[in-house]
């Protein structure tokens, strides 16, 4: 029997509110909810399901067959502690020069480290939406930062689970300021330790010229894309890349809005 792509189960030795939450969650995204077997053990509940979102008490965990990842701000939180110190060196602020109050959709969710440091940057007057296609990947994004308490000099990040290429096919044109993407590298060399579960998750298609096209009518303001420094992704989108310090890996670049 073909296993289920996600499911959601519970902290071991789960007490009634446990399983209310982890069933809350299964609702919510419309997957099967699994009971944790009694010993605790997620292996039967693999067999069951390719991947598991596991609801504990301190947050959410994604566990597949070959490793686990928390939900956790990561490096999001020492981009925004630096922006806190007065930094300049935010690629948001020095290539996108987000403004509080703008609306800023984020085309590849990922973990959500760039969408919560946009979300800062425009404020709690701003608008910040953020579209995943994995499954898994949109579900810990988004059943973590519900755990999280609110930031109140952030706007709040809606998450929605879809393709951006559809998401933005959907959308009128100037509906956002800024429209940003960040597709998987080739040859991804970030270290953290989360990105060996998101890059078995996470879809590896590369921004192709139709999408950006599309961006460039949805955005009013600006599109930003990252790339790998030497990489060629940029290049074949006719994109250069904007000034950044030589030791840095990765490159940003912008493109203007499509004209009328
Ligand atoms: C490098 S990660 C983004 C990391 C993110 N910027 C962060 O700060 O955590 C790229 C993400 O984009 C997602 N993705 C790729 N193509 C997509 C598409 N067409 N629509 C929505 N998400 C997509 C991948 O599944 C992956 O999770």
């Amino acid at each position: 029997m073909a296993r289920h792509p996600i499911a959601v189960t519970s902290r071991a030795n789960p007490g009634a509110l446990d399983v209310a939450q982890a069933a809350a969650v299964a609702e919510r995204w419309r997957v099967p909810l699994l009971a944790r077997p009694g010993r605790g053990g997620l292996a039967a509940l693999l067999a069951v399901a390719e991947t598991l979102l596991v609801v504990e008490r301190s947050g959410v965990c994604l566990q597949d067959g070959e490793g686990s990842a928390r939900w956790s701000t990561g490096l999001a939180a020492l981009r925004l502690r630096a922006l806190d110190a007065g930094g300049q060196g935010e690629a948001l602020v020095r290539v996108a020069g987000l403004l509080p109050g703008e609306r800023v959709l984020d085309c590849t969710l990922g973990l959500a480290q760039d969408a919560r440091v946009a979300a800062r940057l425009v404020g709690p007057t701003g608008q910040l939406v953020g579209v995943e296609i994995s499954l898994p990947l949109a579900m810990l994004a988004a059943e973590g930062l519900r755990r999280e308490p609110e930031d109140p000099r952030s706007a709040p990040l809606a998450i929605h689970h879809a393709d951006a290429r559809t998401y933005l096919a959907g959308l009128a044109r100037g509906s956002f300021d800024v429209v940003l993407f960040d597709p998987m590298f080739s040859r991804e060399s970030r270290a953290q330790p989360s990105f060996a579960l998101l890059r078995r998750l996470a879809s590896a298609a590369p921004l192709d010229a139709s999408t950006l096209a599309e961006a460039r009518r949805v955005a009013r303001r600006l599109v930003v894309v990252k790339a790998r420094r030497h990489g060629a992704e940029l290049r074949a989108l006719g994109l250069l890349p904007e000034r950044a310090s030589r030791s840095a890996p990765v490159v940003w670049a912008r493109a203007a809005p499509l004209e009328d």
